[in-house]
């Protein structure tokens, strides 16, 4: 069961201001996290949620600054993680902070796991990477990590090689992995995606568990709203690069204000229905080189669009505390020009 703490009371462990991410095409930057700007505080879950290409993974890249290198970079805005400026550190310091302070799991558990080494040296790896431990302390820890993730027979399973797992257990490697050095902020990309419905239902509840034994907060990107409601406390809903809508996961869910927020609401499966009618959104999130560049970037896309909508840049603005909203039919100001011309 989720705990909401009293979250405002609490001083953000991570300050993500006027993030600004972009990659380099055709000899042009082009911006794939648009000037975004969230707090995460301890022991909060966040969802971010979106279509594929709206920038969950760039984002997430960003803030453990993995970028590919040349091809990516951030270029503008501030990450603070308890206050420490990450976006100015060096390889070296960076080097540091992540899996120590920071933990990543990566959508494709295959692709983060090498396939000649066992388990438990690419665990022990970890290990090594932050503390000074002997190999045998460090194989105790391995053992007792792979148990903690739930995977039986951890001493057998601590000697076999990636591929000998199934893709559930290699979930659970790479989660033992992620928390081997106990960060305070975990961020899980799609963290279930590969997996079949029933282990990734045992791979969130485990998220979970460890989130409140370790105290840790996560940042949950995923498509699946349903998830979210299940896991998150507060929501961050992103569209090509920007955030559309920002509210605790109650508000989100009970009174969505964006067009495109309503749209992905409608897209989730219910289960009170005997065919399973999903309404699709019509169109696809448009390409970097192709995103407009004044106006709203969903206003091809909008079934509410108006004629400003392509002409007047949104403001993420607050309409009830906490609750930021970016379309032009939310913003005060534009409600008071509007009602001006009337
Ligand atoms: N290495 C890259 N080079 C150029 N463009 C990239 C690169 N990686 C991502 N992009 C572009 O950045 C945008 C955001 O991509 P991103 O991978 O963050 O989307 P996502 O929300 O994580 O999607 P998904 O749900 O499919 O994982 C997309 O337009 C994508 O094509
Ligand atoms: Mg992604």
């Amino acid at each position: 069961m989720k705990n909401f703490t009293d979250f405002q009371s609490q001083l953000p462990i991570l300050e993500v201001d006027r993030l600004e991410a972009a990659f380099e095409i055709d000899g042009e930057w082009h911006n794939a996290v648009d000037n975004i700007s969230f707090h995460v505080k301890p022991k909060q879950v966040i969802g971010v949620v979106g279509e594929s290409g709206c920038g969950k993974s760039v984002m997430s890249l960003s803030l453990m600054q993995l970028l590919p290198k040349g091809i990516g970079k951030i270029r503008n805005g501030e990450i603070k993680f308890n206050g420490r400026h990450l976006e100015k550190l060096n390889e070296k310091e960076m080097n540091k902070v992540r899996g120590k302070d920071i933990a990543m799991i990566f959508q494709e558990p295959m692709t983060s796991l090498n396939p000649v080494f066992t388990i438990g040296f690419q665990l022990a790896e970890a290990l090594h990477n932050h503390f000074d431990i002997s190999k045998q302390d460090a194989r105790r820890k391995v053992i007792h990590l792979l148990d903690r993730v739930g995977i039986s027979r951890p001493e057998k399973v601590v000697d076999e090689y990636p591929h000998q797992l199934s893709g559930g257990m290699r979930q659970r490697v790479m989660i033992a992995m992620a928390i081997a050095c106990e960060p305070k902020l975990l961020i899980a990309d799609e963290p279930t995606t590969a997996l079949d419905v029933t282990v990734q239902a045992q791979i969130l509840e485990l998220l979970q568990e460890l989130q409140t034994a370790n105290d840790m907060s996560i940042i949950l990107i995923t498509h699946d709203l349903g998830v979210v409601a299940e896991t998150c406390h507060e929501v961050i809903v992103m569209y090509a690069g920007e955030i559309v809508e920002q509210a605790d996961v109650i508000t989100l869910f009970e009174c969505p204000k964006h067009p495109y927020t309503e749209l992905l609401m409608k897209s989730i499966p219910r289960m009170d229905q005997e065919e399973e009618v999903l309404a699709s959104i019509k169109g696809i999130v448009p390409s970097l080189k192709n995103m407009p560049r004044t106006g709203c970037k969903f206003v091809d896309r909008c079934p509410k669009a108006m004629e400003e909508c392509r002409t007047i840049t949104p403001q993420l603005e607050e309409s009830s505390p906490g609750h930021g909203v970016k379309c032009l039919l939310y913003e005060s100001s534009w409600e008071q020009e509007g009602m001006k011309a009337k």
